[in-house]
């Protein structure tokens, strides 16, 4: 492949819905900014950009959850992640928001064009709709059981689960999500990117990297999840997809027949990496189209696992359909990172958001940068806990890179009132030649792995050289040595190498720990250094005089770490009962009021005569005298229960139980083992009580 003459490199625009976690900085914004960085740190022109995505359904939902405008949402959270990154250090040359004018031009601009080009169908279809709210149900608002993974959550769009790509009407058990109803199905027309129509250039573009047999990217460089799903994505045959929504925030639909109709979030919301760009370009006085549309151009899109399809499939048919654009070189998806034994949630603040850390760990950027490298979820998915964040930065940073770096400049001043002591050509031990030797080829095996987005192993790399330095200041002693008149010579060589060595690390250093990177320098008090040099062994010069050695890093002491462990419990977990069940997504009062659970009294109880487990009973409940079945025959026998008040859900939905029609819900409250108990009154209460 052609090297790239500039780079245009993407991360995921995150919602603007809430904050980040490290579930986000791990996923693809620290891949990203490493790999910007390292570029950079090459001399490359580079192109970073990413913004807050501020439409669809995501953000509608949580400003009714809030009681709030989408726009006050939106300008909140971009506040919040916008100020993260930067506190962060992830180094963009653009952050923006899709709901800038700008962006809105331009996506409006991609639809008339790909319209123009006869690039959509307009179809009319069933589309699930909530009576109560006179609202379609797109994407977010509507939840159910996907049908690839089976598990429950799913979007009307997508699965996150599993990262499946879905339209609602696959869902199992669908329900609206602002009411919970079971919607019903209405026409509705709209715009569909005939995906099917690309399937042949796609398949032959992800499994050989080609376009009509010419040679676009390396496919063997893509990650084997990414090529895996688009794949199978594909052979299960593409399907013409909605790009258009019946809701009234997003980007306007610009054509005749668009009204009180916005464009799919996910068809405008890539378009924001381009908009971003053109932004980028009017402030510093740059062509965006030549890091969009010239093929000597290298485009990245780094994301997390659940954006796949969206990055490797759609918006490649949107820049295909579209003309002009190029299309991605590569798309490094990290799978998800786990955090203390369980997957990360924000509905249930099971989560290290990135501002608390920054705010409870001040200046120790580099020490989250570190851990969350070093396990990286980039082939499966990993795991962060406090206690590997505390083994690592203490056994790893501190004691290693740390240790080594003071110790060199410690020494150096001891001895040599901190000037540069001679190398005297290294000649004096062997050990020098090996470990030189060692130090030079990891330039090429460091620039290997980010090059082929294998940034954990880069980063070992690099920890490799720290190791060779400490293990060699450990070995040569020159603590022993200074003692010897005789080896004058072959201490001040020894420290003229492991200072070079540090002015190595300074250098390897820079794309995974940037403050750590500029800490070195100014301790070696040396303005810059580039990153050909790498490997060198004459990057300080004899008689240099260097600065006061500072700590690169403190250890993190085991009650910061309980402090953290105690936070994330708190907000969750804090519980007496250890085996109680998470808290369940949260719902308004509105939907709460909607049971109506009254307090009845059991009339008569038996057993079902088809099933051991069911007891058929009536009930008062102070409105009527009712039918209900209940699976409750195992823990109460049918004389126990005659006469006792107890609660019940009485608008449920009537249902056959074993071909006897229960009008409504006993409620039962269960413990550990799965004993049950009636949710009673600890005193009478007329039949009929209201329980809210
Ligand atoms: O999954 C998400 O968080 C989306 N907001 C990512 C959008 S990436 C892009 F295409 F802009
Ligand atoms: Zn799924």
């Amino acid at each position: 492949m052609k090297e790239a003459k500039r780079h245009t490199i993407t991360a995921a625009l995150p919602y603007a819905n809430g904050p980040l976690h490290l579930g986000h900085i791990a996923g693809c914004y620290l891949p990203a900014d490493i790999y910007s960085r390292y570029l950079k740190a090459k001399g490359k022109d580079v192109l970073f950009v990413c913004g807050s995505d501020e439409h669809g359904a995501a953000i509608t939902l949580r400003a009714k959850k809030e009681g709030t405008t989408p726009q006050a949402i939106v300008d909140k959270n971009h506040a919040i992640i916008e100020k993260a990154f930067n506190d962060f250090g992830i180094e963009f040359d653009i952050y923006h928001r899709t709901s800038s004018k700008i962006h809105h031009e331009t996506a409006s601009e991609f639809f008339n064009d790909m319209h123009d080009k006869g690039a959509f169908i307009e179809q009319t279809t069933e589309q699930f709709y909530d009576e109560e709210n006179n609202q379609f149900l797109a994407d977010r608002y509507i939840v159910g059981t996907c049908p690839k993974c089976d598990s429950d959550g799913a979007y009307g769009d997508q699965c996150e689960k599993c990262g499946s790509t879905l339209s609602p009407t696959e869902l199992i058990n669908p329900k609206s999500t602002i009411s919970g109803n079971v919607p019903v199905l209405k026409e509705t027309t709209h715009w569909f990117l005939p995906m099917n129509d690309h399937e042949k250039w796609l398949k032959e573009w992800i499994e050989t990297g080609r376009l009509d047999g010419v040679e676009q990217h390396d496919a063997s460089t893509w990650r084997k999840q990414v090529i895996g799903q688009c794949k199978s994505w594909i052979d299960n045959g593409l399907l013409p997809r909605s790009i258009t929504r019946d809701l009234d925030w997003g980007i306007k639909v610009p054509v005749e027949g668009g009204e009180g109709k916005v464009l799919y979030v996910w068809f405008d919301a890539p378009i924001g990496y381009i908009s971003a760009s053109k932004q980028w370009a009017l402030d510093n006085n740059k062509n965006w189209e030549d890091y969009w549309k010239k093929e000597d151009t290298e485009l990245v899109h780094f994301i997390g696992k659940d954006n796949i399809v969206f990055h490797a499939i759609i918006f490649p048919i949107i820049l295909k359909s579209h003309g002009d654009y190029i299309l991605p070189t590569n798309v490094p998806a990290n799978e998800f990172l786990n955090l203390e034994g369980d997957k990360i949630s924000t509905s249930r603040n099971w989560a290290v958001w990135l501002h608390e850390y920054i705010e409870d760990f001040p200046n120790k950027e580099d020490e989250l940068r570190y851990v969350l490298t070093s396990i990286a979820p980039e082939t499966k998915d990993s795991e962060f806990t406090w206690k590997d964040y505390q083994t690592r930065v203490n056994s790893e940073l501190v004691a290693i890179l740390g240790n080594f770096v003071n110790r060199t400049i410690v020494l150096t001043h001891k001895y040599y009132d901190g000037i540069v002591p001679s190398s005297h050509n290294f000649a004096v031990d062997a050990m020098h030649q090996i470990t030189a030797g060692q130090l030079f080829s990891m330039k090429e095996k460091i620039e290997d792995s980010i090059e082929n987005y294998n940034f954990k192993e880069g980063l070992t790399e690099t920890m490799g050289l720290a190791r060779l330095g400490n293990k060699f200041l450990a070995d040569a002693e020159p603590w022993k040595l200074i003692k010897d008149e005789s080896k004058k010579e072959e201490v001040a060589a020894i420290l003229n190498f492991s200072l070079q060595v540090v002015a190595n690390l300074a250098i390897a250093v820079k794309p995974f720990l940037p403050n750590t990177s500029k800490k070195l320098l100014q301790q070696l008090n040396l303005n810059i250094l580039n990153w050909e040099d790498l490997g060198r062994l004459d990057l300080i010069r004899e008689g240099h005089q260097i600065n006061k050695a500072e700590l690169l890093y403190q250890k993190i002491e085991d009650d910061a770490i309980e402090a953290q462990i105690e936070k994330l419990k708190a907000t969750t977990v804090n519980q007496s009962n250890p085996k109680a069940k998470p808290m369940k997504d949260e719902i308004t009062f509105d939907e709460f009021i909607k049971m109506d659970i009254r307090i009845s009294t059991i009339l008569t109880a038996e057993k079902h005569p088809d099933a051991d487990k069911l007891l058929k009973m009536t009930v008062d409940t102070g409105i009527d005298e009712r039918t209900i079945v209940s699976g409750i025959a195992e823990h109460y026998k049918p004389e126990d229960v005659i006469g006792k008040q107890v609660s019940v859900l009485i608008n449920l939905a009537p249902r056959k139980i074993r071909g006897i029609e229960s009008q409504g819900m006993i409620l039962m409250a269960e413990n550990n083992e799965g004993s049950l108990a009636f949710v009673s009154p600890e005193k009478v209460i007329d039949n009929g009580g209201e329980v809210r």
